[in-house]
């Protein structure tokens, strides 16, 4: 079968990219505007580079036609926190989708609890291996109503426990992957 994607509908699209471009990250993100925190799941999101350290999210728009809370936030606060997600706060990821209106928060309702690790920066999530703490550096244009949006990392919190030898860096640490509408919480890792 070979597919033009232009006239594919949009969940056609969506159900084919996001079941073969596999396994995707999930940026769990945190951002804070007029005291609200938001916190997020996405998984268009993928490291751009080491050099210089950036990391992009695509973030579209609520049913009504408004910026989601994360692109109206970065927009007008230039911050983010950016978590990975461990498999045991698979549920509370899940559930930070959820739309809620902007006053309200997702840490408050569903009872994530956080961690002001950056004074500058809005808090990570408590219990996450890995946060990275980002300035919004520039949106991309892609003509449609999902933007993709570059930060750049400031800093990293790091859980001592997944360094398996400090010295060198190396790490080893469980993530969980978006894989279609599923997650993969363990990967087969081999060497080469
Ligand atoms: C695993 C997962 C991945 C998601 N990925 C995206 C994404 O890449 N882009 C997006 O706009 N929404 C994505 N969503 C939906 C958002 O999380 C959802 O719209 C959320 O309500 C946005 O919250 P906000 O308005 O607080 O920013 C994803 C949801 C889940 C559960």
């Amino acid at each position: 079968m070979k597919l033009d994607f232009e006239p594919l509908d949009k969940l056609t699209r969506y159900k084919i990219m996001s079941q073969t471009v596999i396994p995707r990250p999930i940026a769990w993100v945190v951002t804070e505007n007029n005291g609200i925190v938001n916190v997020a799941p996405f998984s268009y999101f993928m490291a751009l580079s080491s050099e210089p350290p950036t990391l992009l999210v695509s973030v579209g728009h609520k049913k009504d036609g408004t910026p989601k809370d994360t692109l109206r936030n970065t927009l007008e606060t230039g911050k983010a926190t950016i978590c990975i997600v461990p498999p045991h706060l698979l549920d509370k990821m899940y559930s930070s989708s959820e739309e809620l209106p902007s006053d309200e928060s997702e840490a408050e309702k569903f009872s994530i609890e956080l961690a002001r690790e950056e004074a500058q920066y809005p808090p990570m999530i408590k219990g996450v291996d890995v946060a990275y703490f980002c300035d919004f550096f520039q949106k991309v244009e892609i003509g449609g109503k999902t933007i993709p949006l570059i930060y750049k990392i400031h800093s990293v919190f790091l859980n001592d426990k997944i360094f398996t030898d400090k010295n060198r860096f190396h790490i080893d640490f469980e993530a969980v992957g978006r894989i279609g509408k599923k997650f993969a919480i363990e990967y087969k890792v081999v060497e080469k």
